[in-house]
């Protein structure tokens, strides 16, 4: 695990083999898809490892004792960006059940890489905005164009930004330098931090297009 301030690398064993599987251009999207599950549940360990805890009593079938649970007073808010972050999403509701999900629908304009909002289910204001943990969910932190856009929401909703982790599986350089300088204070967890940026925008190395990958809509 490399830390460099709120950047995380877990370049776990686990997540360079599977990482080895999607990139490659002739994984199929169904290996595509059980490889970046197999990925998403260490880049959330290192996500959630920092939640609050507050301790409960409990009743074992022997006796009773101390436990620690989760913080109730926290709200932890899944938010993936659409389409790609779905792919994280599921896993992140199978680990954190009692999570709310509120997505984000972003496209990236082709020609300027600017982020075009489409859809928003987060509310229009928050109540207790300092007890919101926010898991932004995003495979592919490129230009950091959307990822800046989707932490703005949540920062003026008054989040603060110690409470926003932004979860990628591949990041480049200048997406991380653009959310490091925009939001110093947010955490990113990643698990690879390629070369660069082609100049459509596209991640190198990188993977192609996450979400045709995904949801199987490469166009040959
Ligand atoms: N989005 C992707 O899906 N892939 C990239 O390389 C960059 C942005």
């Amino acid at each position: 695990m490399n830390k460099e301030s709120n950047l995380y690398v877990v370049n776990h064993p686990l997540c360079c083999h599977n990482l080895s599987i999607i990139r490659d251009k002739n994984t199929t999207a169904e290996v595509f898809r059980n490889a970046i599950k197999r990925i998403t549940y260490l880049l959330f360990y290192k996500a959630t490892e920092d939640l609050e805890l507050e301790e409960e009593c409990v009743c074992t079938p022997l006796e009773t004792c101390t436990c620690k649970v989760l913080k109730k007073e926290n709200e932890i808010i899944i938010a993936p960006i659409l389409r790609a972050g779905l792919i994280f999403s599921d896993i992140a509701n199978e680990i954190m059940p009692f999570a709310t999900v509120r997505h984000i629908g972003m496209y990236r304009d082709e020609e300027t890489l600017t982020p075009i909002w489409y859809y928003n289910k987060i509310p229009v204001e928050f109540d207790n905005p300092l007890n919101k943990i926010i898991l932004i969910l995003d495979p592919m932190l490129a230009t950091g164009n959307s990822a800046v856009e989707a932490i703005k929401l949540f920062v003026n909703k008054k989040v603060p930004q110690k409470n926003i982790r932004f979860v990628s599986l591949i990041s480049a350089p200048e997406g991380l330098r653009k959310v490091q300088d925009t939001y110093p204070d947010v955490k990113i967890i990643t698990a690879s931090i390629d070369n660069c940026l082609n100049s459509s925008g596209y991640i190198r190395p990188g993977l192609g297009d996450a979400g045709d990958r995904i949801f199987n809509t490469v166009e040959n």
